[in-house]
């Protein structure tokens, strides 16, 4: 089969719309590879923090993304993020890693290195590939492309609860003013910025619980890939 003929479900949007959820959910019962881009921006971003590099060099930044190596390793039902070997898992999940990466993702040259990497992931039976611009510019021909969209408050208050239960302490305030920048910023640079593919379908998930994102994307699936054996999982 060549590369090209695998299926591609994209999930674009920013965080907190309930993305990773559903990605994991359908990769996970499908037995499709999973594509979480974020981590990579993020593994690169805790990288330059190490390194001290300034955030907004992007030649430095673009030269770092090429001597990096970030795998994934399936963890149990989730999935580990290696870079250079060390388990950096936890470590890129920080509200300022978030950050730093949305910060060093405006950077073309950093975008364009890791491009091959992203489609890399494309191998049968199916990826799931979860970001920004996967539906855009990754993979445009994906078969079925959904983004997802939340009001800045509900991601917040989503983004808060998942912090407690990690034990972690960050006020409503500074997550919403963190998600309002980073929403600009990704929203607003000139190479690939985020935003629904012309052909995406697009659900407001402020209003629904997980159990429902996942009713709706799952029916998506089903009415766009009829009749293949693993989709009858969902
Ligand atoms: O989805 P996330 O929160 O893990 O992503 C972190 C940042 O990485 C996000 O604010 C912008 C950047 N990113 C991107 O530019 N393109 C992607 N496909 C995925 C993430």
């Amino acid at each position: 089969m060549a590369e090209t003929d695998v299926p591609v479900i994209t999930v674009d949007g920013p965080g907190g719309t309930g993305k990773g959820t559903v990605c994991s959910y359908l990769a996970e019962t499908l037995g499709w590879h999973l594509l979480d881009s974020g981590a990579l921006y993020r593994a690169v971003a805790l990288a330059a923090l190490h390194a001290r590099l300034d955030l907004d060099d992007a030649s430095m930044v673009a030269e770092l993304t090429n001597s990096l190596t970030i795998r994934f390793r399936v963890a149990g039902a989730d999935m580990a993020t290696l870079l250079d070997g060390e388990d950096v898992t936890g470590a890129i999940r920080s509200e300022d890693c978030g950050s730093a990466a949305s910060r060093i993702a405006v950077h073309p040259p950093v975008r364009r290195a890791l491009l091959a990497r992203q489609r890399a992931f494309q191998r049968p039976p199916g990826l799931v590939a979860d970001g920004r611009d996967m539906g855009t510019v990754v993979f445009p021909d994906a078969p079925l492309k959904v983004y997802l969209t939340a009001t800045p408050e509900e991601r917040a208050r989503r983004r808060h609860k998942q912090l407690i239960e990690k034990g972690i302490s960050d006020s409503l305030q500074r997550l919403s003013a963190n998600i309002v920048e980073r929403d600009a910023r990704d929203r607003e640079r000139s190479t690939s910025p985020m935003k629904p593919a012309p052909d995406a379908i697009v659900i407001d998930t402020t209003t629904l619980n997980v159990g429902e994102v996942r009713k709706r994307v799952s029916g998506l699936v089903r009415g766009r890939f009829p009749g293949r054996p693993d989709i009858g999982r969902l």
